[in-house]
C-alpha cells in the first residue's frame, strides 16, 4: 500500500476591488500563506471506497454515497473526472486555520487542497491552471457567480490582477508589505453580499456601474503603487476602496468601526476584504506598528487577528509563475 501524504492550500486577501470583480473590473488579491487548508491523504486496503472527514465541521461522508452537490464530495469527484480515474480507497482528512465564510477564501482554498491531493495520489502534477479551473466548478455551484479570483489566486498561490475571464497577470511588488488581517467574528456568505450587490445593480444600475469604475481607478493606481514600491500611498486607497463598498452597501456599523479603530491606531488604510457585511477586514501597517493595530482591534472586538507579509515580487521572474 501506497504511503500517506499531506497537501495543502493557501488562503487568500483581496487588497482591492472586491464585487467590482464580478462585473468585469480589476481586482488585486494576494495569499495568505501562513493560514492554509490541510487535507492528509492515508490509502485504504482495496474495496474500502473514497473517505472525507471534515475535522473542523465536524463531519464525514463516503464519496460514493454523498448528494452530488455536496462541495468536498464534488471537489473530489471532478479532480477523478478530470484524471479519468475511478473511486479511489482512500481516507482524505481535511483541517483548515481559515474562518468559514471570512472572507479569506476558505471555501477555494478546501476544493484546492481536496484536488491536490487527489492530484498527488494519482503521481500527476497539480497545474495551477487545471486547479483553478476544477475549484471554480466548485465555487459556480456553491456561490453562485462568482468572479473566479478566489480560485485563481489560492491555486497560483501568487500575488495577482485578475479580470474576470482572463488570465491572472502576476503582480509585481517592489517593496514587501505587511498587513494586520482581522476578523469582526460575524459571518459573511459571499452568495448572500453577491446577490445583494446584484439586486442594488439591478435597481440602480447606472449608480452601481459608476462606483465599479472608481473601484477599478483605485486598482489601477494601487497596482501602480506596488510596481513602484510607494507602499505608504497605498494606505488612502485601501481607505477610498472601503468607502465605495460602503456605498455598495457590503460593510456594516461593526466592520466600519474596527476600520476606524485600525486607522486611529497608525495603521496607514484600512478596509473590509472579500464579500463584507462581516468577515475580515485588512490594515496596510507599518512593520512597527503591527502590534499596536492588532492590540486595539482585539480591544475594539475582532476575533482572530493575523500578520501577514506580503514579500516583493517581480512577474519578471520564471518562478513567479508557479
Ligand atoms: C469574494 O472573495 C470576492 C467577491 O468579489 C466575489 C467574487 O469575486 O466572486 C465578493
Amino acid at each position: 500500500m501506497r504511503t500517506p501524504f499531506e497537501v495543502s492550500a493557501c488562503g487568500k486577501v483581496i487588497l482591492l476591488g472586491e464585487h467590482a470583480v464580478v462585473y468585469g473590473r480589476p481586482a488585486l488579491a494576494v495569499p495568505v500563506c501562513g493560514l492554509r487548508a490541510w487535507v492528509r491523504a492515508e490509502p485504504l486496503p482495496e474495496g474500502s471506497g473514497c473517505w472525507i472527514a471534515a475535522l473542523d465541521l465536524p463531519e464525514t461522508i463516503r464519496l460514493s454515497t454523498a448528494p452530488p452537490d455536496h462541495p468536498l464530495a464534488m471537489a473530489v469527484r471532478l479532480a477523478l473526472a478530470h484524471l479519468g480515474l475511478p473511486e479511489p480507497d482512500l481516507r482524505l482528512t481535511l483541517r483548515s486555520d481559515l474562518p468559514i465564510a471570512g472572507g479569506l477564501g476558505s471555501g477555494a482554498s478546501v476544493s484546492a487542497a481536496l484536488v491536490r491531493a487527489i492530484f498527488r495520489w494519482a503521481g500527476r502534477p497539480a497545474d495551477p491552471e487545471v486547479v483553478s479551473a476544477l475549484v471554480y466548478e466548485v465555487e459556480k455551484h456553491h456561490h453562485g457567480t462568482p468572479s473566479g479570483i478566489d480560485n485563481t489566486v489560492i491555486a497560483y498561490e501568487r500575488p495577482i490582477r485578475f479580470v474576470r475571464g482572463q488570465p491572472p497577470v502576476l503582480l509585481s511588488i517592489a517593496r514587501p508589505f505587511t498587513l494586520v488581517i482581522a476578523d469582526s467574528g460575524i459571518p459573511s456568505p459571499t452568495r448572500e453580499t453577491v446577490a445583494a450587490v446584484r439586486m442594488g445593480w439591478e435597481r440602480e444600475p447606472e449608480r452601481y456601474e459608476r462606483l465599479f469604475d472608481a473601484i477599478a481607478a483605485l486598482v489601477r493606481e494601487a497596482e501602480a503603487c506596488l510596481a513602484a514600491g510607494r507602499i505608504e500611498d497605498l494606505g488612502p486607497l485601501l481607505d477610498a476602496n472601503h468607502q465605495l463598498l460602503q456605498e455598495l452597501g457590503v460593510s456594516s456599523h461593526h466592520l466600519d468601526h474596527l476600520v476606524r479603530i485600525a486607522r486611529e491606531a497608525g495603521a496607514l488604510g484600512a478596509k473590509l476584504t472579500g464579500g463584507g457585511r462581516g468577515g475580515n477586514l485588512i490594515a496596510l501597517v507599518r512593520p512597527e506598528q503591527a502590534t499596536s493595530v492588532a492590540h486595539a482591534l482585539q480591544a475594539a472586538g475582532a476575533r482572530a487577528i493575523y500578520r501577514t507579509e506580503i514579500p516583493a515580487t517581480s512577474p519578471a521572474d520564471p518562478s513567479s509563475t508557479r
